[in-house]
């Protein structure tokens, strides 16, 4: 049997490179105001810490938002661990964009940590003693267990994004999809998030962030993907932060970053 056989063959049954945590395959998508994202394919490994860096209105969110199935793509196909992802839900966790959440839900740090309970427990069983043990205990892995009973109303920026993190990591996932996790927030909280990066590679998980910084891209990541409506390139960071690259997704004008991308 030909190789273009059994990728067509597997392909059909809705399996594809089980060896990548994340397959995005000529994906385009696009609003009432045109195209934001064109034919982009995209491979992540397991196990990496994997930046999506470019410009504002590059697509980035919109990418995330195709891969959880919070839009729908006009082109293209999205697979997680192999398989399309609504098969594998459970093991995915989806950290939005600060900026895009409404704060003014009235709700307690804690209730926002449990939430991310609610895909195991289903919709008929309350949370418990155990659960709400869990959600104790990812609040303090990232500091925050003292604000619990808080509402995310209340909380500073970083404090909020740590609650999210929290409930990020008592979902459990194998993929983990965050959205801009260091905007805004303060040195503590992004020292905070690269340990908890480093504590879930140790553990075998995938990252998946989008990263708006590129001063840390290089130190906080190990796999990187440059986009800007199309995929400029992808790879291990190493290879792919060149001022060649950078310059194909941000313009000309990216001085002071290339030169950060040859020191
Ligand atoms: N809900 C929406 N309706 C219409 N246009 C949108 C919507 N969300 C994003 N866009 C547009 O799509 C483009 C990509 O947005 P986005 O994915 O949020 O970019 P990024 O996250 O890279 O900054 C931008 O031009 C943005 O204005
Ligand atoms: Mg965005």
């Amino acid at each position: 049997m030909g190789e273009e056989v059994e990728r067509a063959l597997s392909t059909a049954q809705g399996v594809h490179e089980p060896s990548l945590a994340l397959h995005v395959e000529d994906l385009t998508a696009s609003y009432a105001s045109g195209a934001v994202l064109w034919d982009v394919d995209m491979n992540v490994p397991p196990g990496v810490l994997a930046a999506i860096v470019g410009p504002n209105g590059a697509g980035k969110s919109t990418l995330l938002k195709c891969v959880i199935g919070a839009l729908r793509p006009a082109a293209g196909h999205v697979y997680v661990f192999g398989r399309p992802y609504r098969q594998q839900r459970h093991r995915v966790a989806y950290v939005p964009q600060r900026t895009s959440v409404d704060w003014d839900f009235p709700t307690t740090a804690l209730d926002v940590v449990t939430m991310g309970l609610y895909g195991r427990l289903g919709w008929l069983r309350r949370p418990g003693k155990r659960e709400d043990d869990e959600a104790h205990e990812a609040l303090a892995m990232v500091g925050m267990d003292a604000f619990a009973e808080r509402q995310i109303s209340q909380l500073s920026g970083g404090q909020q994004q740590r609650v999210f993190l929290a409930r990020a990591l008592v979902q459990d996932a194998d993929l983990y999809l965050m959205d801009e996790p260091f905007a805004g927030v303060d040195a503590t909280t992004e020292r905070a998030i690269v340990d908890l990066f480093k504590d879930l590679r140790r553990r075998g998980k995938t990252v998946v962030a989008v990263h708006h910084d590129l001063q840390t891209v290089a130190t906080y990541f190990d796999w990187l993907a440059l986009l800007n409506v199309r995929l400029i390139a992808q790879g291990p960071v190493r290879e792919v932060y060149t001022a060649e690259h950078l310059r194909a997704a941000y313009g000309p004008r990216v001085v002071l970053l290339e030169q950060t991308a040859e020191a």
